[in-house]
């Protein structure tokens, strides 16, 4: 299959509208990475979907809609504090795990009585469900377990040829994956941290846990959500990450020093490596998840042994980056951490 390039104009945006009616895959840009779209009430066209990504069928996918009316029509119940969430924080980066609808397939929730809902900002995405009419389900537009696209270049380089178009929308501007929120229990849990942060969901919420990322992993049991693996979001180059300071870095590389090392350094920050990619200056943790997976593409290409990065602290987006950060190495830190005595 020949995948099509598209721009985001209204006729080709009408195209990819097409094709997504036929049951068809198109990838498209929203604020936070790109998604790989189906029709979310095509059964089929939402198994080739897995297909095209690798991915197993028991991780479900999340469905996004363009207006507020295309959302309640996938939710079985509206539960209480939608209201509040939707008048704060949609159209964006906020995911909605909720009782789902008998009309949404069983295969777009991998058999959960729950569906995940998002309403994207991006007015790309916007355009292109509105003009299709019809609820999107896309995960990220990467293989399975690969770090997600921000550019229209990291989709073609994950599924040329396995899908039938992508709208290229130019770089998504948040650069991580939204928030997951799940909303079906009796306390709200954050699943996956994101852009709308702890903090300000607790404001509307109150009381609002935080899964554990390490939490052990079963796919067929009790997983409270599947892209809670220990390995994800990841380079194939073997990731090692450090203490958020400039010395744990060059401790690091320094130790190193017989293998090719590269690493994401701050602004500013005076490291000795074999390549580098400049990520930003730290403390701006927007401008460093925005980054984030163009910086971790590039290294994976640079044929190195190891790529290092250094772990955001928890405030604002560095809460969403060090966890993706923590998948993406599996955990694995120098010195452990706590370890540092430097
Ligand atoms: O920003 C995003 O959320 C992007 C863009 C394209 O919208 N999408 C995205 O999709 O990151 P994906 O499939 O890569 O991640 C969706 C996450 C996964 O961890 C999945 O397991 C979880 O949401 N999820 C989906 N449906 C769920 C459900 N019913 N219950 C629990 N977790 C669910
Ligand atoms: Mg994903």
């Amino acid at each position: 299959m020949q995948t099509l390039r598209l721009c985001a104009n209204d006729h080709s945006i009408k195209h990819a509208a097409g094709i997504i009616r036929a049951g068809g895959l198109v990838a498209f840009p929203t604020e936070t990475v790109y998604g790989l779209g189906g029709n979310a009430f095509d059964g089929t066209a939402v198994e080739k979907i897995f297909e095209a990504k690798e991915r197993p069928a028991w991780d479900p996918l999340i469905v996004h809609v363009s207006s507020r009316e295309m959302l309640e029509a996938l939710i079985a119940q509206v539960p209480a504090q939608f209201d509040n969430l939707f008048a704060a924080f949609m159209p964006g980066p906020l995911t909605l795990v909720v009782p789902k609808k008998n009309t949404v397939p069983s295969v777009v929730s991998a058999g959960r009585e729950t569906v995940a809902v998002r309403f994207p900002a991006n007015a790309v995405a916007q355009r292109l469900i509105a003009a299709s009419g019809l609820p999107i389900a896309a995960p990220s537009a990467n293989r399975f377990g690969h770090v997600s696209p921000t550019a229209a270049e990291h989709v073609l380089a994950d599924l040329d040829g396995r899908i039938d178009a992508v709208v290229d929308g130019g770089r998504c501007e948040i650069g991580v994956e939204s928030t997951v929120l799940d909303l079906s229990g009796a306390v709200p849990v954050i699943l996956r941290q994101g852009a709308v942060t702890p903090k300000q969901l607790r404001k509307i919420l109150g009381d609002v846990m935080l899964a554990d990322p390490a939490a052990p992993f079963h796919p067929q049991e009790g997983l409270p959500s599947p892209g809670m693996m220990p390995r994800h979001y990841s380079p194939r180059t073997k990731l090692v990450l450090t203490e958020g300071r400039e010395k744990a870095l060059v401790g690091a590389i320094q130790e190193r020093a017989k293998q090719r090392v590269g690493a994401l350094i701050p602004s500013g920050w005076s490291i000795c490596a074999a390549e580098t990619f400049e990520w930003g200056s730290w403390g701006d943790w927007a401008l460093l998840a925005s980054r984030l997976y163009a910086g971790l593409r590039w290294l994976d290409e640079q044929k190195l042994d190891l790529i290092i990065a250094p772990l955001p602290s928890e405030e604002g987006l560095g809460g969403a980056i060090r966890e993706r950060l923590l998948k993406a190495s599996a955990g694995a830190m120098y010195p452990p951490l706590g370890g540092w005595r430097g």
